[in-house]
């Protein structure tokens, strides 16, 4: 059994950038606002697969937080943040202050995400994808990766660094990866701990609908979203938020072929986002009706 070996925690900017100077590349980057689970595990793993050095960031971002959000209550959860990172063996753990994020206080600068910043969670929390594309490009400009690995449970979110990176012509990868699922389809997320025992049972609702979704996509785009409708629907205590079929890369849902449903909803007072994959085929695709 090899040792498991503690990763090299900084603070700062001038720690960071020494380590960034010393290490080999190429250089893996995991943004994470800890809290950490199987599904940032999964990320870890497949960087740790690509790169020579994999640093793991880890800052609850009070700028992606809208007022009546959970910023002050989201788990902070460091000590055991830093044994998961040794088990899945990263290099540097950056886990700044806000203060050393943000030494002038609330940036002045901020990404604009555009179009797609604004509808799904952009419509639902205004500002949000500001405040996330800004962050990371912080965090990118610290942490020089050549790679960097976004989990798919956050679509929008991947669909947008995409965006950013290819805008703002920054060298870097982007990769996402599929989202981690608990046994019975509950997606990870460090939100779930704020889940009571029967509200984790609602909350299954969403991986239901998902898959109501999916097997509703011979009828279309209208058919995925109504069966995903009917399962939230059903499930008290839920409070659903949208329920969507985009195209793969986030526009209007196509007549046929590969397609995205996209879902948000309050379970208590715990906000939850999921989605999955659709294949639609449209009804307009079936042989023309001919008999009476
Ligand atoms: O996905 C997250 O945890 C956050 O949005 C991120 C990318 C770390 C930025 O704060």
């Amino acid at each position: 059994m090899s040792a498991v070996r503690v990763p090299i925690v900084v603070h700062d900017r001038e720690a960071l950038a020494r380590e960034r100077e010393r290490a080999d590349g190429p250089v893996a980057v995991v943004m994470t606002m800890g809290a950490l689970h199987e599904g940032h595990a999964a990320l870890l793993r497949q960087a740790r697969a690509r790169a020579a050095t994999v640093i793991t960031t880890i800052f609850v971002n009070p700028l992606q937080f809208g007022p009546n959000e959970d910023f002050d209550r989201y788990p902070r959860t460091l000590a055991t943040d830093l044994e998961l990172c040794a088990r899945e063996d990263v290099d540097v753990v950056f886990a700044p202050s806000a203060a050393v994020m943000y030494p002038d206080g609330q940036p002045r600068t901020r990404v604009n995400p555009g179009p797609l910043g604004e509808i799904l969670e952009g419509a639902s929390r205004p500002g949000f994808f500001h405040g996330v594309l800004t962050v990371v490009l912080k965090l990118i400009n610290l942490t020089r990766p050549d790679v960097v690995f976004f989990g798919e449970k956050d679509y929008q979110q991947v669909a947008l660094v995409r965006q950013m990176v290819r805008d703002l012509d920054l060298d870097i990868e982007v990769v996402g990866v599929p989202t981690v699922r608990e046994p019975d389809g509950l997606a990870l997320s460090s939100r779930n701990r704020y889940l009571s025992g029967p509200e984790r049972t609602t909350a299954l609702a969403l991986a239901a609908a998902l898959r109501a979704g999916a097997a509703a996509g011979e009828g279309g785009a209208a058919a995925v979203e109504a069966a995903a409708n009917a399962v939230l629907g059903d499930a008290s205590g839920l409070q659903l938020d949208y329920a969507v079929v985009t195209a793969p890369d986030l526009g209007p849902a196509p007549e046929s072929g590969e397609a995205r449903l996209i879902l948000a909803a309050k379970v208590g007072t715990t906000r939850l986002i999921d989605n999955g994959p659709v294949r639609l085929a449209s009804r307009t695709g079936l042989p023309p009706f001919t008999g009476a």
